[in-house]
């Protein structure tokens, strides 16, 4: 019985071993039971009583073993006020975020300076003035929120409007890059939203060229999707630039052999871009006799997608933790 009393456990596991130990069916308890069919008769009543008295005591001793146990282990999850507050548990940056920050950052790299505009907007800053005409179907009840009593305010569907923006406030040289939000009147599935985001980017100045435009892309696509990205550009039409493109990459996830991600053409569309038209130039009051200039436009979704193949883009807006702490940045 001294031997019950001295009984010891630390932990939960601890206290759990010595009930397999002593009380188990192969347990030391257990086995006097079984020598008990050898005792001789006249003994066997008292023999019995010590057994079963044993039993019980080792019985008591380990669930009060186990409830010690228990409870200091949760005394340790109690306030402790002795305690300095740190480190403080903090929350993980937007998926998004951290992909706008980093295209951002390569463009800072490259002489761009952060613009912004509202998500608010008039007709003038996102259509008129990048020389949307009168009918283009972009400024349709189906593609574009309309402030209902104000036709002339929108929700801005692109960030263009951030050039008319900084165009009218600034002479060249301008080299400007631009993320924001932008709202389109889409129905809501895995592939589409009624919001999302964009990069826009501008540079004019003297002599700016296509070459400049694409040699700046290559570098991008270079430090977004590593050195041995290639690029390539395809003829487009967007209304404020002349000529346009579209640009792809050369798959990351296949080296370009093919695959199905990008459907077997071992390339991916990532932006549009272009020279910007003259009569935007015009338009936003910049001499076009004296000035070209380049622009482009991204979807930050998209290059996230790319980036970390997320299927539904609705993911980046339902806020499930789960989701969002699968992602970490450096800052
Ligand atoms: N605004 C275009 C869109 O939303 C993207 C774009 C294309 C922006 C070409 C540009 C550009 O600046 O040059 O689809």
């Amino acid at each position: 019985m001294q031997e019950v009393a001295a009984l010891k456990a630390a932990t939960a596991q601890e206290a759990e071993d010595l009930r397999i130990k002593y009380l188990s069916k192969k347990g030391i308890v257990n086995e006097l039971m079984t020598e008990f069919r050898n005792v001789p008769a006249e003994q066997k009543k008292e023999v019995g009583m010590k057994i079963n008295e044993l039993k019980q005591a080792t019985l008591e001793r380990i669930n009060a073993l186990k409830e010690a146990v228990a409870s200091q282990e949760q005394a340790g999850d109690d306030l402790d006020l002795t305690r300095t507050p740190y480190p403080v548990r903090l929350g993980t940056r937007h998926p998004l975020t951290i992909v706008k920050n980093e295209i951002v950052d390569i463009f800072s790299r490259l002489g761009f300076v952060l613009a912004e505009g509202p998500e608010v907007e008039d007709d003038w800053h996102v259509y008129s003035s990048m020389n949307f005409a009168d009918d283009h179907p972009a400024r349709d009840m189906q593609d574009t929120f309309f402030v209902e009593s104000h036709p002339d305010i929108i929700l801005r569907s692109h960030t263009s409007s951030v050039q008319a923006r900084v165009m009218e406030k600034q002479q060249p040289p301008i080299r400007v890059i631009c993320p924001g939000r932008v709202y389109r009147n889409e129905a809501i599935s895995a592939r589409a939203h009624c919001f999302f985001h964009q990069v826009e980017g501008l540079y004019i100045d003297k002599n700016v060229s296509f070459t400049d435009l694409k040699q700046v892309l290559l570098l991008f696509a270079q430090e977004m999707f590593g050195p041995d990205t290639k690029i390539r550009l395809r003829p487009s039409y967007f209304p404020f630039t002349e000529p346009s493109a579209e640009m792809d990459i050369s798959c990351h996830l296949c080296g370009g052999k093919g695959c199905s991600f990008c459907k077997h053409t071992g390339w991916v569309e990532i932006l549009g871009c272009g020279m910007v038209d003259p009569a935007v130039l015009e338009a936003n009051g910049i001499d076009s006799t004296q000035y070209t200039g380049y622009a482009f436009g991204m979807g930050i979704e998209r290059i996230t997608n790319l980036k970390y193949q997320v299927k539904d883009l609705r993911m980046f807006s339902e806020n499930d933790k789960r989701f969002l702490d699968e992602f970490t940045s450096a800052n």
